[in-house]
């Protein structure tokens, strides 16, 4: 079983895929006794991803391959295909993958034998983060339905939207999308934040992402907040059970102020922690159905 994207997957698979999580959460134990070899494959920065899924393999049992981009044979020209292909010829079980290309995968189709589990593809998709955006969601709020959430930031750039918008929608939640207006796209209606943020369940801010932009961004970190970011007088504006969240790495006093990391409905870290059982239940499942 591959993980690419959460559109092959349908809700009730999401939701059985959330529950094993919950279980794992709950304490579930799983011991493959060092037998597996899960190879962590980054192509680019990662801290939460890459360590969350490493520790998810540490927690099953599992032993772990953490490729070192940077030292690596990349630097001699070889491709990512051929890199993932080493690997796999090392007796990997699963492999990790994060690369800067949209669906990198699709040149795998039929070559690569063992599972994947994509750990963001450029611009493209993120399943393993909308899970665990999913699981700190449902946790919250026992349900989707019905759920208003606003996404706030460079919704072009970020595969954290891109794929929450998708999944959110199916489950019924009303998904709002806001933002600096050279971040927007057309086929998502942008609302300004003042004019939701006291109406959502869930405000979700976004990182800007610098690296993957051709031309600086115009804003200094204090406007951008003013306009489009998170500070103790907006959040005084959410209703009572509303709660905060980021995929991060956040940048203090940009996207949220630095009083607003670690406020009451801030669950940036439960987030973090929900991500550990949502990668225990990936990588179990992807072992379980080869
Ligand atoms: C996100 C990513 O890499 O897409 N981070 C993450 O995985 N937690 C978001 C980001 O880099 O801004």
């Amino acid at each position: 079983m591959n993980i690419f994207s959460l559109e092959d997957f349908s809700i009730l698979e999401i939701n059985n895929i959330l529950d094993l999580a919950e279980e794992f959460k709950n304490g579930k134990k799983v011991d493959y006794n060092g037998k597996k070899i899960i190879a962590n494959l980054f192509f680019e920065p990662s801290t939460r991803t890459h360590y969350s899924f490493d520790t998810a393999a540490l927690r099953l049992g599992c032993k772990t391959l953490n490729f070192d981009s940077v030292n690596s044979s990349l630097k001699k020209g070889e491709s990512l295909y051929d890199t993932v292909k080493t690997f796999e010829s090392f007796g990997s079980d699963a492999l990790v993958i994060r690369a800067t290309e949209n669906e990198y995968y699709k040149n795998f189709s039929g070559k690569i034998n063992i599972p994947i589990l994509n750990a963001g593809d450029g611009t493209g998709n993120h399943p393993s983060q909308s899970l665990l955006d999913l699981l700190t969601i449902r946790q919250e709020f026992g349900k989707f339905d019905g759920l208003k959430i606003a996404i706030v930031g460079d919704i072009k750039h970020s595969r954290v939207a891109h794929s929450n918008i998708k999944v959110m929608r199916r489950l019924g939640m009303e998904v709002f999308v806001s933002g600096p207006e050279e971040y927007r796209e057309d086929e998502y209606d942008f609302v300004p934040l003042d004019e939701i943020i006291d109406k959502v369940d869930i405000i979700m801010l976004l990182r800007i992402q610098h690296e993957r932009h051709e031309s600086l961004m115009k804003l200094s970190c204090d406007e951008y907040n003013k306009l489009y970011g998170l500070n103790l007088e907006r959040v005084n504006k959410m209703k009572p059970n509303a709660i905060i969240m980021h995929p991060a790495p956040f940048n203090r006093n940009v996207e949220l102020t630095d009083d607003t990391v670690e406020c009451d409905k801030s669950r940036i870290f439960k987030q973090i922690e929900n991500g550990v059982f949502v990668r225990m239940a990936l990588i179990n499942m992807a072992l379980e159905n080869k």
